[in-house]
This record gives structure tokens, sequence and C-alpha cells, in this order.
């Protein structure tokens, strides 16, 4: 932010913010150019790998993905982890896709699945912000496997060969709202359907570099700035996990030692980008909300489709943060426990 608050009047010299420049400015050609080749080297990425910034957030490609990987009837598979998971799966029966369902378990991470062999693909949403669960391994496909990582995109080390579509929209761990990165490596593809109207196809962004139509130059803008932060203050990719890895840890365990408050996620599926908690005795909420909020401490109240608590631990949030909240709970314990 303080980075951005520099710039903004005067964009790299141009006398212009990166908000009036057009987006066929070479400036901005060379923006886009330059933070599809970061993300590219942070995750991995092979160099025929499509890396594209798209409008529409999550919920387009819940959309796009069905619309580009299958034909209407065709079946496709999605496992059901929650709240984000359900919704994608609504929107491809809406479009009149076969939805299999592979496991369904919203309060854990599912252990076996019954994969579909005749799907199109499988669709998994690696963390699931609602319920506060994450894949911590990838499961196995023997059909290609189409990731929903919009909350958990580049805050680990991940192995992306394992998949045929990533996206996620930027605003938890790379950015600010409207901008949603797609990541289509080249055996995928083959896999695009005909006849789809331009702006729905995969192929007319990447042909046009993601500049089919005006792109949103000032969010991408703010990913490459997160993207200089993670590489060059945070360390890369494998120090950002090892530090969302402790930020989490801390604020479990915490939990973990309270009599107040409990954590419903068993240990392997627990999240450590959402961390979910509930009030054993519902009367502290209304008190610790509020004592939480003079504190300073905010967001602290869970998704209404859950309620209770949640700590969000995004790429963004320092483990200082962290630790201010994990006080703040041995405290409130040693007042009211
Ligand atoms: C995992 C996940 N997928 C998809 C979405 C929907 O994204 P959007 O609001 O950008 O459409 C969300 C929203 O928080 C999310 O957490």
């Amino acid at each position: 932010m303080e980075r951005i608050r520099n710039e903004l009047t005067d964009y790299r010299g141009t006398g212009m913010s990166v908000m009036e420049i057009s987006h066929r400015a070479p400036q901005v050609l060379e923006l886009l150019e330059r933070t599809q080749e970061k993300i590219r080297r942070l995750m991995g990425l092979a160099g025929d790998d499509v890396v594209l910034f798209l409008q529409g957030g999550g919920s387009l490609q819940f959309c796009m993905v069905p619309m580009n990987l299958s034909a209407a009837g065709d079946a496709v598979d999605y496992i059901d982890t929650g709240y984000w998971a359900a919704k994608a799966i609504d929107t491809a029966r809406q479009l009149g896709r076969d939805v299999h369902v592979a496991a369904k378990n919203h309060s854990a991470i599912p252990l076996a699945l019954n994969v579909w062999a005749d799907a199109r693909y499988l669709h998994i949403c690696t963390n699931n912000t609602v319920m506060g669960t994450q894949w911590q391994d990838i499961p196995a496909s023997p059909i290609p496997l189409v990731a929903d990582m919009s909350s958990d995109i580049l805050s680990r080390n991940i192995d992306v060969s394992r998949f045929a579509l990533i996206y996620a929209h930027a605003q938890k761990t790379i950015g600010v709202a409207g901008v949603t990165v797609v990541i289509v490596p080249r055996k995928t593809q083959e896999m695009i359907q005909p006849g789809l109207p331009s702006f729905f196809d995969y192929r007319t962004h990447a042909v046009a570099s993601s500049n089919y139509h005006t792109p949103p130059v000032f969010a991408i803008y703010v990913v490459e700035c997160m993207l200089d932060w993670l590489e060059q203050e945070v360390g890369g990719l494998k120090a950002m996990e090892t530090l969302n890895k402790r930020k989490a840890a801390l604020l479990y365990e915490t939990l973990d030692a309270s009599t107040l408050f409990r954590c419903p996620v068993p240990l392997g599926s627990r999240s450590m980008m959402n961390v979910v908690f509930d009030a054993v005795n519902p009367k502290t909420v209304p008190i610790f909300c509020q004592q939480a909020r003079d504190a300073g401490l905010l967001g602290l109240e869970g998704h209404r489709a859950r309620s209770g608590f949640r700590a969000s631990l995004y790429n963004a949030v320092t483990l200082e943060d962290v630790e201010a909240l994990t006080r703040f709970i041995t405290d409130f314990e040693r007042r009211y426990g």
C-alpha cells in the first residue's frame, strides 16, 4: 500500500497515474507481460502454460470452467467441500452438465473419493474459505483436475503440474478485487469446446494476452506489487508457506489450549488461511466481539453461512498481527475462563 501510494500519481516516471494510462499503452502491455512472468516464476509454471487476467471473480469461473472444458450433457465431477464448492456445482448444473459429486463433506476434507472415470474433469476447492478446511495434500485424480484456489493461491508451494486448470480471484492472497487469475496449461487448451461466445472462450483472452477487452489495469498493478513483495521481501513461495504455517500453528495452538473457544475442524483438515472457531458458551460471543473491536482486532465474525468466528490469515497478515490476536485470546481466557 505504501508503494502504491508513492507511485499513485506518477507511474514509473510517466507523470501519469496507472489509473490514467490507456490499456493499449506500452506501459500496460509491459505490466501484463511482467505480472504474468512473475506468476509463472513463483509458481513454477511451464513456458506454454497460459496465465490470464480476467474479470468476474471466482463466480464467473464457476461458469467458464464447465463451458470451456465440457459440453452440455457431459458428465463432470465435483468435490463438495463447502459453500463455494457447492456454488460451483450449482452453476455447472444450471449449465446443463451432468454433475457427479465425488465426495461431500463440509466439516472436514473427505478421506475417499469416488471419481467418475467418464467425467470430463474433477473440480476441487483447495481451501474452503467459509468452513475453514483445506486440502493439505492434493488428491490423486484419474481425470483432469481443476482447482479453485481463490483463497490460497500463492500462499504455499504447490505442484502445479498436477492441475489441468487453476483459477483464483486476487483479492485474498495476491491483491485486490477486480482481477481473477486463470492458469490454462497447454494440455488443457486442447480440451476447449468449439462454438463458445468469444468472451467466454479462454483462447480469446490467451490470444489477446488478457487485453481482449479493457483489463482491470489497477488491480493487475496491485497484483504485481504483491508478487514483488512476496519475492523480494518475504523471500519467495517457500518462505511464504513457512510464515503462513507459523501464523496458523500459533493461532490453532492458542485455541486448542482455550476453555472458552474451540476449533471444530479436525487436525488433518485445518486451513492455514481461514481459522474458524466457536465460543463454548454463546454468552461470551458479544463480549468477545466488542472487546476485540475495542482492541483493534477487526473482521473476526464468521461468514454469514456459518456464524461463529473466523480469523483470515491471508499472505498480507503478519506474524505480529496473529500474535496480537493470540495475546488477546489468552488474556480474555484469563479474565473469563
Ligand atoms: C474459494 C472461493 N471461491 C470462489 C469465491 C467467489 O469469488 P468472487 O466473489 O470473486 O466471485 C470465493 C469468495 O470468497 C471463495 O472464497
